[in-house]
């Protein structure tokens, strides 16, 4: 692995934890003004000094982001559909790699759907985005995406996972599930898990616990973190398991602590 590439990873996978906190908020790419993002520059600018990097689409970056703020930017290369599609996987690439490096993207992301009907192309992209990362020293998180239509189970997310780490990804995004730890044995790249849909804060925390004590190398967090009754006392809270190693008992009490002080 070159320098560049290196030293880009280790701006989002921490070298003296060895662990990630990123903060996706690329939700508006498919979904438009997703509930909690309707603001998206107020919303997000007293997470980012919580947060190890964030994830987003070019023109929330370009609108919404202070670019004096040194925030590590993982930049999401992706999309071409909305949510009033039936078949979300018809994405392609849509950002051009020198448009990324413009942006000072420490990484690239984009979404494969494996099992749906446009997966060939899914995969074809994430084959393209990582030559292209390759090329320039800019690591690929690639997304697995599930249609509506497959079990988030170990043996499908498995199979993702493995596909986007053979087809040169350097970082692998997915879902929690039973027995994710033989999942992260057989994929060959660190592995972040989404949050998925609100659940209590209780709930969220159990997951990131659960996802690290079984070897994710971090959590890509978006609506568990923005739609918290106390956004800034969540990422807080998720930050102190993924780094620190607290206990779900002990995030939760961080998390009501900084939210009675409105911290
Ligand atoms: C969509 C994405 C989203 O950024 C991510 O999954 C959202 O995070 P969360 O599920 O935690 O809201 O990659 O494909």
């Amino acid at each position: 692995m070159d320098w560049g590439m290196k030293n880009r990873l280790s701006r989002i996978i921490r070298p003296d934890t060895g662990k990630a906190l990123m903060l996706a908020v690329d939700h508006g790419y498919f979904l438009g003004p997703t509930s909690g993002l309707e603001d998206l520059e107020n919303t997000v600018a007293p997470l980012l000094p919580y947060t190890d990097s964030l994830m987003l689409t070019r023109g929330a970056l370009r609108n919404c982001i202070n670019a004096k703020f040194p925030v590590p930017i993982v930049l999401r290369v992706s999309g071409g559909n909305s949510v009033l599609e039936e078949d979300l996987s018809h994405e392609d690439l849509t950002v051009d790699i020198e448009d990324a490096i413009r942006l000072n993207a420490s990484a690239i992301t984009m979404s494969i759907y494996i099992g749906s009907p446009h997966q060939h192309q899914t995969i074809v992209n994430l084959a393209k985005t990582v030559d292209m990362g390759e090329k320039y020293g800019i690591p690929v998180l690639a997304v697995t995406a599930v249609g509506k239509e497959m079990t988030r189970d170990e043996r499908y997310l498995s199979l993702a996972c493995r596909i986007a780490a053979e087809t040169g990804a350097h970082i692998v995004k997915t879902y929690y599930c039973e027995d994710f730890d033989k999942l992260v044995k057989k994929v060959p790249i660190p592995v972040v898990i989404a949050g998925g849909k609100k659940v209590t804060e209780k709930d969220a925390l159990e997951l990131a616990y659960k996802a690290i004590s079984d070897g994710a190398v971090g959590v890509d967090m978006g609506r568990n973190i923005f739609q918290a009754e106390a956004p800034v006392a969540m990422i807080q809270a998720v930050r102190s398991i993924v780094h620190h190693g607290n206990s779900v008992k002990k995030a939760l009490d961080l998390y009501s602590s900084l939210k009675a002080k409105k911290k």
